[in-house]
């Protein structure tokens, strides 16, 4: 089992004191930083735009690993990669041509991922894994910060191991939402590549120590 990959969610930093925890994580073992995009309407929040992202970017030292909580991701990719994203997940949920966003967001040299609510399917991803690099699996409803782990996620790794080795597909399985020290090392057993992690970094009382136990797990 290898290391995961530790993407601390900025959705969980202090705002007020954005820079300052952008180069915390800088300085951190973390691999990536998870920024968490909500517009009110595909979800029930609101978070932050293109000028919070351009400002995170501008200390960051790890790559942007975007996650769009938004309706009609299209009209906002190409924004949010001129903004520093690495990666652009777009929600299964929100996109109808949903082929044509991974193509649109590698079109622009970008890793492109699809995230799943809790609810949606993991087999529905079947006819498009083989062009995606990053499946995030939603382990709360999107949305909130803070929420409890739904435990179904397990299952749901898995059943996605098994579907990318089917076909070939490179993609990497990011976990996100209610990721803690408990569940942690499960998930990586079951499958999974990426932990997002926002509260239990935030939270904790040393941020830094905390995210050198998460990468340790595996
Ligand atoms: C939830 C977001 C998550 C969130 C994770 O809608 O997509 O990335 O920031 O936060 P925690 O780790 O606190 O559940
Ligand atoms: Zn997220």
């Amino acid at each position: 089992m290898e290391a995961p990959i530790v993407a601390p969610s900025i959705l969980a930093a202090d705002f007020a004191n954005i820079q300052r925890d952008v180069e915390m994580l800088n300085q951190s073992d973390a691999d990536w930083i998870h920024i968490d995009i909500m517009d009110g309407v595909f979800v029930p929040n609101i978070s932050f735009g293109f000028p919070v992202c351009e400002a995170i970017n501008e200390y960051a030292k790890k790559p942007l690993d975007v996650h769009l909580m938004i309706q009609h991701p299209d009209r906002y990719l190409k924004a949010f990669r001129d903004a520093g994203a690495a990666s652009i997940s777009v929600h299964y949920e929100a996109c109808p041509h949903l082929h044509r966003s991974i193509q649109a967001i590698r079109a622009m040299d970008c890793k492109a991922g699809v995230a799943i609510n809790p609810h949606t399917n993991v087999q529905l991803l079947e006819d498009v894994i083989a062009d995606v690099d990053l499946v995030c699996l939603m382990s709360v409803n999107p949305g909130f910060g803070g929420q409890k782990f739904i435990e179904n996620t397990y299952k749901k790794v898995h059943q996605l191991k098994e579907i990318i080795a089917e076909n070939d597909s490179k993609a990497l399985i990011e976990i996100d939402g209610g990721v803690n020290a408990q569940n942690a090392a499960q998930l990586m057993a079951a499958g999974a590549d990426v932990l997002v992690a926002g509260s239990f970094v935030f939270k904790s009382i040393d941020p830094l120590a905390t995210i050198k136990e998460l990468k340790s797990i595996g």
